[in-house]
């Protein structure tokens, strides 16, 4: 059987990603014991910081019977200019799957094409697959299936939005997007998305939350564009979740940040504090559907 790799959402089929949500849900849950990573080590490279995708992939490993070995690009000689497919090749004699964190997706690719075991993409510039999984999960435990309801995305057209589109084309739920001129979304994907579900691209918040199911953002400087944060500022003034905003979408909405956040930028405190916020839970849900993922991959 070929090895499998996680670097998109499209990487599973629908049938897949259905039931990797019901596999996470039994985990969740405490009913599933099985230990599919049982002597087993998965190396986690990061280029860039992370708290919620090194803690869920660490302790998602252990539960699973395995082991997780933290490589910041900045000790391994990956960081020194040691080439991608030499390290693939190196740690595929070594490990038994592989987690990476970093700026270029074209890296992931590489690693993926020459590890012989599975690859995980735990963000790129391009795409953070993981936490749609994650945010798509908390959506299903609190508004039931996605399939047909409508998500607003508020901000920048970044990783997070890329990984929204490929998601809502994948099982069929509709997403709307605001972002200023000149950061909409990846232009591939998003002709990709549009072909297979309904998106909008607008620049008016109002119009994107109007009836939505799900209202989310992100921060508007993504790591890697500390450079360009005063410039955004100015931006993005206006793409703000607040109380307001929320009042737009429907009363069952539920509002979705993937971490960290900064409140009075891309939210309000009152929102991300308040009764619709489900941040927490979709934080919790990455360890879940990371395990669930794993286990998947592993066959
Ligand atoms: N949401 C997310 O990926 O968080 P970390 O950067 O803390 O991993
Ligand atoms: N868009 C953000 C997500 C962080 C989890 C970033 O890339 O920094």
């Amino acid at each position: 059987m070929p090895k499998r790799d996680y670097l998109a959402f499209p990487d599973l089929s629908k049938t897949e990603v259905q039931a990797l949500f019901q596999l996470a849900s039994r985990m969740k849950s405490g009913a599933y014991r099985e230990k599919p990573l049982a002597g087993k080590t998965l190396g986690m490279i990061f280029a860039k910081s992370s708290t919620r995708t090194r803690v869920s992939f660490e302790v998602g490993a252990y539960q699973l019977g395995g082991h997780a070995l933290f490589l910041s690009s900045r000790d391994i000689q990956l960081g020194r200019g040691e080439p991608v497919r030499d390290t693939a090749r190196v740690l595929s004699r070594m490990l038994d799957m592989l987690m990476i964190r970093t700026f270029e997706h074209a890296e992931v690719e590489e690693l993926a094409k020459y590890a012989t075991v599975p690859v995980i993409n735990g963000l790129t510039d391009l795409h953070h697959p993981c936490q749609i999984l994650a945010d798509i999960h908390t959506v299903q435990e609190h508004l039931g299936d996605i399939e047909g309801k409508r998500v607003a995305w508020i901000g920048d057209g970044n990783n997070m939005a890329n990984s929204w589109l490929d998601a809502a084309a994948l099982l069929g739920f509709e997403l709307r997007v605001a972002c200023p001129e000149g950061y909409e979304p990846d232009r591939e994907t998003y002709e990709r998305a549009k072909t297979r579900t309904k998106t909008l691209i607008t620049e008016d918040t109002e119009e994107a939350a109007a009836g939505a199911d799900v209202v989310t953002t992100d921060v508007w400087a993504s790591m890697g564009q500390e450079g360009e944060a005063e410039e955004r500022k100015s931006a993005f003034r206006g793409y703000v979740v607040d109380e307001a905003l929320m009042k737009l979408a429907k009363p069952s909405a539920i509002f979705l940040h993937c971490l960290p956040a900064h409140r009075g930028e891309e939210v309000t405190d009152a929102v991300i504090e308040g009764p619709q916020s489900r941040v927490f839970d979709e934080a919790e849900n990455r360890l879940h559907v990371q395990k669930a993922l794993i286990a998947t991959l592993l066959g």
